[in-house]
């Protein structure tokens, strides 16, 4: 059969409630021009982000009841705890309530003032978290993976000889840890080789380095490279999926995304201490290392999402949607990030809308413009939220390598009539995109300036 269809049947559904254009105006004006500041229930298609935003199957609603709520030693916990140690193999599990409290444990632990971590791309709170402790997070992937238009089938790998160059330059005291994102999202949800991860731990193990992955979409990591890498299609997404983590001395993880849940995290390690002295920083505040944060019901939820999304067809349809819609915004002339990644499609924002320079900001003109348009919810991932400003000089000092728009698909939650509605709206944007204004910042906070400023479009 060419149809993939989506494998899973609909049980309950939430009404999306439809606007006009000029509702859209009032909306946007109303939240500062910020899609992060519009209230859900004023956007029709919601794809902000593909974190903590699927739909749960009726197993993990079924878990939620069976919930063990017990403060300590919870009979849910030592599911979950079980579930990750199969699958991934680390020796010590410990839950937090989502990804970035597991960074900021980790990185409070290992990271001092002066230090470098190396990484494919560090996401925006993996970043904030390690400028946070006075560290340095550097961005070493592939020169592909920082051109939007080259084919590659692993873009997200890192650059083994800049590796060894940072090693070599910064030394390796200097170095906590070596971490690779799985897939790499600021560079496009894409994905990382096996050869690849092998070569950073060989290396890392060398130097005595420990070596992380930021795990976050690991079973689409994995089915990229059953598809894609020589020596794989034979292989089970399990199989793989074991392969990988093999070669990590822990992760990171935000359940929110691969876990399938709608919230949830932990942090892995095989090192005795270590998982000590990050459960004595957990206690103090995310909870008794049992919980971590998270309620009996968010574990059970996890351990089965965890379960369920290395399923092959389900991988397969996530895969397959998400290149459809990617493949239909080529096909309307919309550059993308090529090719699709696993979670979500990136829109060239600076190919796209050449006469917007970056200190008008591209990628967020044209994710207030489609929300405009068609009430759909993306997110900017370019220089509003990778640029630096430069609180004296009042300007910013530093803007991002590129200027993407990310269309982030929750995993089982849209059909593909909504995704085609999704085009559809693009096909109408494309028309007028000459005529799309450039935006300036009327207000902004220190860190992870996004999710708050204010904006306004230039005349
Ligand atoms: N690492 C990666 C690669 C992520 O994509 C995210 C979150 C995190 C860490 C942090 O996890 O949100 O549970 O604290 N990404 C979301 C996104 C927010 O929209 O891509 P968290």
């Amino acid at each position: 059969m060419k149809t993939i269809i989506e494998p899973f049947r609909i049980k309950s559904v939430e009404p999306i409630k439809m606007s006009t254009r000029s509702a859209r105006e009032f909306y946007l004006q109303a939240a500062h021009y910020n899609p992060f500041l519009i209230y859900a229930k004023d956007v029709i298609i919601d794809l902000l982000t593909d974190s903590g935003t699927g739909a749960m199957s009726s197993e993990q609603w079924a878990g939620i009841m069976r919930g063990d709520e017990s403060y300590a030693g919870s009979v849910s916990f030592q599911r979950f705890e079980s579930t990750i140690k199969d699958i991934m193999g680390f020796e010590y599990v410990i839950p937090t309530h989502q990804g970035r409290a597991a960074e900021r444990i980790l990185f409070s632990i290992l990271c001092k003032d002066g230090d470098v971590i190396p990484n494919n791309t560090h996401f925006d709170t993996t970043r904030a978290n390690i400028e946070f402790r006075g560290a340095e997070a550097r961005d070493i992937v592939i020169d592909e993976g920082m051109n939007p238009s080259t084919d590659h089938p692993f873009k997200g790998n890192m650059n083994i000889q800049k590796l060894k160059d940072t090693v070599n330059s910064v030394g390796r005291d200097r170095i906590p840890l070596i971490m690779l994102t799985i897939t790499n999202n600021s560079g496009g949800g894409q994905p990382v080789s096996m050869e690849n991860i092998r070569e950073v731990s060989n290396f890392a193990r060398s130097v005595e380095i420990p070596f992380y992955l930021d795990a976050c979409r690991f079973a689409e990591n994995a089915y990229f490279i059953k598809i894609r890498e020589e020596g794989y299609k034979d292989k089970t997404v399990r199989a793989i999926v074991e392969e990988m983590f093999s070669y990590a001395d822990g992760c990171t993880m935000s359940a929110k995304k691969d876990g399938i849940a709608n919230i949830g995290g932990f942090l892995c390690s095989n090192n005795p201490d270590l998982a000590q002295r990050e459960k004595d920083l957990l206690i103090l505040t995310e909870g008794f290392p049992t919980y971590g944060g998270l309620a009996g019901r968010d574990l059970e939820a996890i351990a089965i999402g965890l379960v369920e999304v290395m399923d092959e067809d389900y991988l397969k349809y996530r895969i397959t949607s998400t290149g459809y819609l990617g493949e239909n915004l080529l096909k309307l002339g919309i550059p993308i990030v090529q090719p699709p990644g696993g979670h979500a499609i990136y829109i060239d924002a600076k190919m796209m809308l050449p006469h917007i320079p970056p200190n008008q900001y591209p990628g967020w003109a044209l994710a207030c413009e489609m929300y405009l348009e068609g009430g759909i919810r993306s997110v900017e991932i370019g220089s509003v939220m990778f640029g630096k400003h430069d609180f004296e000089q009042k300007k910013d000092v530093v803007h991002a390598p590129m200027e993407l728009v990310r269309l982030a698909i929750p995993r089982r939650t849209y059909t593909q009539s909504q995704i085609d509605y999704v085009i559809e709206s693009m096909e109408n944007l494309i028309k007028r995109k000459d005529k799309i204004h450039g935006m300036k910042i009327t207000y902004q906070p220190k860190f992870l300036r996004h999710f708050s400023s204010h904006f306004e479009f230039l005349p």
